[in-house]
């Protein structure tokens, strides 16, 4: 993106960033009321951008918030704010707050507009060697609500865990409920073992991921055996592989989790093909 401010979308207009207020009184910001999404753009190519715009409105209808724009409006506000922030892969982040009340109640006032905001940012390419170093993580009580499927601006549980890695010098958390694998605090999780990629089902215990969708067609697309399964936390501890999945991380392989290195502790084989063949797609989707 050019070093000039960026102009963002905000209920309607299309304003320098700096320019950019929502009210004090708006409920995203008092009760983290709203929902959003995070789309990767690669070649001005939005990836699975129908799938993103059905995973919004599945959250939006988890909260009962009406969907205030259209698919063909969203997808305008989105090229039209690509255009103006011209730049090489980017991301699109959009939010939907309930809106301002007159006065802070949690009660909801039947008449308010939602908040709608939508802004671009650089995807910083994707350093391969680095990402091969793998990245270290530990497991941590998923403390978490029975809603998160929702993509919620709610994640203050979120923020929790991750500074628990954190201060424990990691860069992330494996989440563990009842005795069963969840995600990572922005991600979705994959293990490998014995040649077999899994990945636990989709439930309220996690957030249906798109990467996570597309990592298992593109495995399933070139033979690999995925399955979609409750994974123990026990699993962890003799997987040859895991992998943390999101739009804005891609693939990302752990190498060492609670301090012990998972498999060999380094960047496995099933990742190696596994990230060749998302790059491929990447490059498809720049260049179809
Ligand atoms: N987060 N699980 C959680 C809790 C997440 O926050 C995310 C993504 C994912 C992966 O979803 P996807 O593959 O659709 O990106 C799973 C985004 C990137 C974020 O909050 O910035």
């Amino acid at each position: 993106m050019a070093s000039s401010e960026p102009i963002v979308y905000i209920n309607s207009e299309y304003l320098p960033q700096s320019q950019a207020c929502v009210s004090v009184l708006d409920r995203g910001f008092l009760f983290g009321d709203g929902v959003y999404e995070v789309i990767p753009v690669f070649g001005g190519k939005p990836l699975r951008l129908n799938e993103h715009l059905d995973r919004l409105q599945r959250s939006m209808d988890r909260v009962s918030l009406s969907n205030p724009l259209s698919r063909d409006q969203w997808k305008e506000v989105f090229s039209l704010l690509l255009e103006k922030n011209p730049g090489a892969d980017r991301s699109i982040y959009l939010q939907v707050t309930r809106g301002a009340a007159p006065v802070r109640d949690l009660s909801v006032e039947a008449d308010i507009d939602p908040t709608v905001f939508v802004m671009v940012n650089d995807i910083k390419p994707v350093d391969y060697a680095r990402l091969e170093n793998g990245i270290e993580a530990i497991t941590v009580d998923d403390f978490r609500w029975k809603a998160c499927d929702i993509k919620s601006v709610s994640l203050i549980a979120n923020v929790m865990i991750r500074l628990q890695a954190n201060a424990k010098s990691v860069m992330d958390a494996v989440m563990v409920r009842d005795g069963l694998v969840t995600e990572g605090t922005a991600s979705n999780i994959f293990v490998v073992q014995n040649g077999v990629i899994s990945t636990p089902p989709k439930s309220d215990c996690l957030l249906p991921g798109i990467t996570r969708d597309l990592v298992i067609d593109l495995a399933r697309a070139n033979n690999f055996v995925v399955e979609e399964r409750d994974i123990r936390q026990s699993e962890l501890q003799t997987a040859d592989e895991i992998w943390l999945t999101s739009s804005t991380r891609e693939i990302a392989p752990v190498v060492k989790l609670d301090n012990r290195p998972v498999g060999d502790g380094v960047a496995g084989e099933y990742w190696r093909k596994l990230i060749g063949i998302y790059q491929d797609y990447k490059q498809e989707l720049r260049h179809g």
